[in-house]
């Protein structure tokens, strides 16, 4: 398939690929997050296609993407206002709501779920381009399954090249992780997914009764996602606390290895030092995907505090490592 190639994309441009939304074809356009695929979620043909192009097993459902809250009804029912104040909150952002799915979504979108995940992405591209095609668009990560989400444009073409209609260029996306995804109960709610919208951040809309679960923690799997391998380099990762640093080095020394560091001081060619939380999750798979064009073959990752964007983070890295820590 031939790709058209879009950067700084203009009116006529966004008309463009809204028309190919519309006629169920496939573009690739960035959010805040990372780089989404994207399909008319209306049409059964159309969601198929993104199956197909990230080779995607077809149970695991996908986000559906409005521009907004106005359009929230047409794809969902039993709407809580609670859900309408987190929208009101975080919305256009990086947050994805699990609601009650109406009848013009087709099953293949939410994998036979009864339930649909919804966000409002903010990237004024995926904005005007959802607004211009007049349809939710559906949306996962624009990567082949199991692989970490493109995050550059450069990342985007390698990914979904030649696999669908248009990729749109919107440069390094701003978040570099993907969104929080939470669905709301009678009295709690549950972090399926943690993103940069922190448990926190949630907890300044919630009444005070509300509680918040964490699936993570109870290792209950209720986002069909989260149970298959994801995020990963070629090159293999290891999670490491930061004083056993030293010692996976020696041990690994007859690889070619780099280092992500975070709050360990090093200094050493090998070594990818990120300034804070923020800016290791933002770089993260970016910086997979350079060292992976590097053949590096062993990843050591500084583990992080499992707290606010820290939990989004080490919930990636331990994906990426298949959980696999550096013990000495
Ligand atoms: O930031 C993001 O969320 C990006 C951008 C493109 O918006 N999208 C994204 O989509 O990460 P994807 O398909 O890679 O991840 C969607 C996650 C999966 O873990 C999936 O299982 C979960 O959302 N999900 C989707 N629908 C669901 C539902 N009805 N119930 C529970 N989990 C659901
Ligand atoms: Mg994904």
């Amino acid at each position: 398939m031939k790709t058209q190639l879009i950067t700084n994309p203009s009116t006529v441009d966004i008309k463009k690929c809204a028309e190919i939304l519309k006629n169920n074809g496939l573009v690739v356009f960035p959010t805040e997050t990372v780089y989404g695929l994207g399909a008319n979620a209306y049409s059964e043909e159309a969601v198929k296609k993104i199956f197909k192009a990230k080779g995607r097993p077809v149970d695991n459902p996908l986000i559906v993407h409005i521009h907004s809250i106005d359009m929230l009804p047409t794809i969902a029912v039993n709407i809580p206002d609670i859900a309408y104040e987190l929208f009101n909150k975080f919305s256009p952002g990086p947050l994805t709501i699990v609601l009650d799915k109406s009848e013009s979504i087709p099953g293949i979108v939410t994998a036979g779920l009864k339930t649909v995940a919804i966000r409002i992405p903010s990237h004024p591209i995926a904005l005007s381009l959802i607004k211009e095609a007049e349809i939710p668009v559906a949306a996962p990560s624009a990567n082949q399954s199991g692989r970490p989400s493109p995050t550059t444009f450069e990342m985007a073409l390698s990914e979904m090249e030649g696999r669908v209609d248009a990729i749109i260029n919107g440069g390094n996306t701003e978040v570099g992780i993907e969104s929080t995804v939470i669905k709301i109960e009678e009295n709690s709610l549950t972090i399926l997914r943690p993103g940069f919208i922190t448990e926190d951040d949630l907890l300044t809309v919630l009444p005070e009764f509300f509680k918040i679960n964490n699936t993570i923690n109870t290792k209950k799997i209720e986002s069909p996602g989260m149970k298959y391998t994801h995020y990963k380099p070629k090159a293999k990762v290891i999670l490491c606390e930061k004083d056993l640093i030293n010692i996976a080095v020696e041990k690994f020394k007859n690889q070619k290895i780099a280092i992500l560091t975070h709050k360990a001081k090093l200094t050493n060619n090998t070594v990818i030092n990120f300034k804070n939380i923020e800016e290791y999750a933002k770089n993260l798979y970016k910086t997979f995907f350079e060292l992976d064009k590097n053949n590096i073959e062993v990843i050591i990752a500084e583990k992080v505090m499992e707290e606010g964007v820290g939990k989004a983070l080490m919930n990636r890295l331990k994906k990426a490592s298949g959980e696999k820590e550096f013990i000495s």
